[in-house]
C-alpha cells in the first residue's frame, strides 16, 4: 500500500476520536518493531524522523527503510519530519515526499514564529504536504511565569488559547503542538507536577469558537517513562537515577479525548530498547552477535508500541475504517 497522507490520517482520527501514535524512527529495528505492532493491531501510524535521525542514519537509508516498511505492510503509514529547525530542512523533506513536516520556531518571538511557519506552509501546500507548528515552549511543568491576562497568563512558556487562535490564523499551519507542561526525555516532572489539561481544553475550545472546527492538536513529550524500564536499565548496569518521570497514561487519555490527535513518543522506545540490550549483554557476557541483543530489543519495543496502540492511544483496530 502506498504512503497515506497525514491529512487523511488526521481526518479519520478526529472522526474516530482516537489518537495517532507518532513514533520516532532512527534505525531498522525500531522501524520494524513499530510497523509489526501496528500491523498486528491494525493501527494507522505516523513515522517521524528528526534532524538527528537523518544525521545518524542518512536520509537515503531512512527512505529505503520506510519504502520497505510501506511495501511489506497493509496499514496506513504517514511520514513526518519531527522538529524541523529551518525552511531548508522542511523543503528537503517535502521534496523527498514526506506527507507532513513540523517547523519548530517556538523559541522565536510570536511574529517571527508566524513568519517562519507561513513560509513553510506556502511551500508545503503547493507540494501536497501539511505542516505542524508549535506555540509555547516545551520546558516542562513549572509555574508558568507569564503576565496575568484573563484566565491564562500570556508571554510565559505555556500556550495561551487566544494566541493559539491568532497563531493558527496567521501562519496557516494545519496542526498545532501545544506547550502545557510537557517536555521531552526521561525527567519530565518533579513531585506532583503534571500536564495543564484545563489549558488544553481551553485551547481546543478557543479554536472551535474561532471557526477552526475540530482542529488537530499535537502532544509532544508523551512518553510515560515506565518505572520498571528505568529499574531494569539500572539493574543491568545503567544509572538513570531515581527522578525519572513521564506523563501518566491517565493524562494522555484525557489529552486524547480533548483532541490531541497526534501523540509523540520516542523516549519510551529508547528505554525499552536499552533495557533489553543491557539485559542480554549482562546476563550473557560471552554473546557478541548483534542479532542476539537486537532481536530481543526489537521485541521489547514492539510490545511497548502494542500497549500504547491498544490501551493509551486507542487507535488499534482503526487501520481500515
Ligand atoms: O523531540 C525529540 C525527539 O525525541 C527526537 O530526538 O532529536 O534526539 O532524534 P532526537
Ligand atoms: P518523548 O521524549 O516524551 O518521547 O517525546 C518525543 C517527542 O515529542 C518527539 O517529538
Ligand atoms: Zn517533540
Amino acid at each position: 500500500m502506498p504512503l497515506t497522507h497525514t491529512r487523511d490520517l488526521f481526518a479519520k482520527a478526529l472522526k474516530g476520536k482516537y489518537a495517532l501514535g507518532a513514533f520516532n524512527v532512527n534505525n531498522m529495528e525500531l522501524l520494524q518493531a513499530i510497523i509489526e505492532a501496528c500491523e498486528e493491531e491494525k493501527a494507522p501510524v505516523m513515522l517521524q524522523i528528526s534532524k538527528g535521525a537523518r544525521d545518524y542514519a542518512h536520509p537515503v537509508y531512512l527512505k529505503g527503510l520506510i519504502d520497505s516498511a510501506v511495501k511489506l505492510s497493509t496499514i496506513p503509514i504517514a511520514v513526518h519530519l519531527d522538529h524541523g529547525d529551518s525552511f531548508e530542512l522542511c523543503k528537503q523533506c517535502i521534496d523527498e515526499g514526506f506527507t507532513s513536516v513540523m517547523i519548530d520556531a517556538s523559541h522565536d518571538p510570536f511574529d517571527k514564529n508566524v513568519e517562519v511557519c507561513a513560509k513553510v506552509v506556502e511551500y508545503a501546500h503547493k507540494h501536497n504536504c501539511v505542516v505542524e507548528g508549535e506555540l509555547g515552549m516545551l520546558v516542562g511543568a513549572q509555574h508558568d511565569d507569564g503576565e496575568e491576562g484573563g484566565s491564562y497568563s500570556k508571554g510565559g512558556a505555556y500556550t495561551h488559547p487566544d494566541e493559539a487562535v491568532q497563531f493558527v490564523k496567521q501562519s496557516g499551519v494545519d496542526s498545532l503542538a501545544v506547550a502545557i507542561g510537557n517536555s521531552h526525555g526521561a525527567y519530565k516532572f518533579k513531585g506532583e507536577q503534571h500536564l495543564d489539561l484545563e489549558r488544553l481544553k481551553a485551547i481546543k475550545k478557543a479554536l472551535l469558537e474561532a471557526g477552526m472546527g475540530d482542529y488537530p492538536l499535537v502532544l509532544h513529550g508523551a512518553s510515560s517513562v515506565p518505572k520498571e524500564l528505568a529499574q531494569k536499565i539500572n539493574k543491568y548496569g545503567g544509572d538513570l537515577g531515581e527522578e525519572t518521570a513521564g506523563v501518566s497514561e491517565a493524562d494522555i487519555e484525557v489529552a486524547r479525548r480533548v483532541g490531541c490527535t497526534k501523540v509523540n513518543i520516542d523516549t519510551d522506545l529508547r528505554l525499552a530498547m536499552t533495557a533489553a540490550i543491557r539485559e542480554v549483554l549482562v546476563t550473557k557476557p560471552k554473546e557478541f552477535d548483534p542479532r542476539k541483543y537486537l532481536a530481543p530489543a526489537r521485541k521489547a519495543v514492539k510490545e511497548l508500541v502494542r500497549h500504547k496502540l491498544r490501551n493509551v492511544l486507542c487507535c488499534a483496530g482503526h487501520a481500515f475504517d
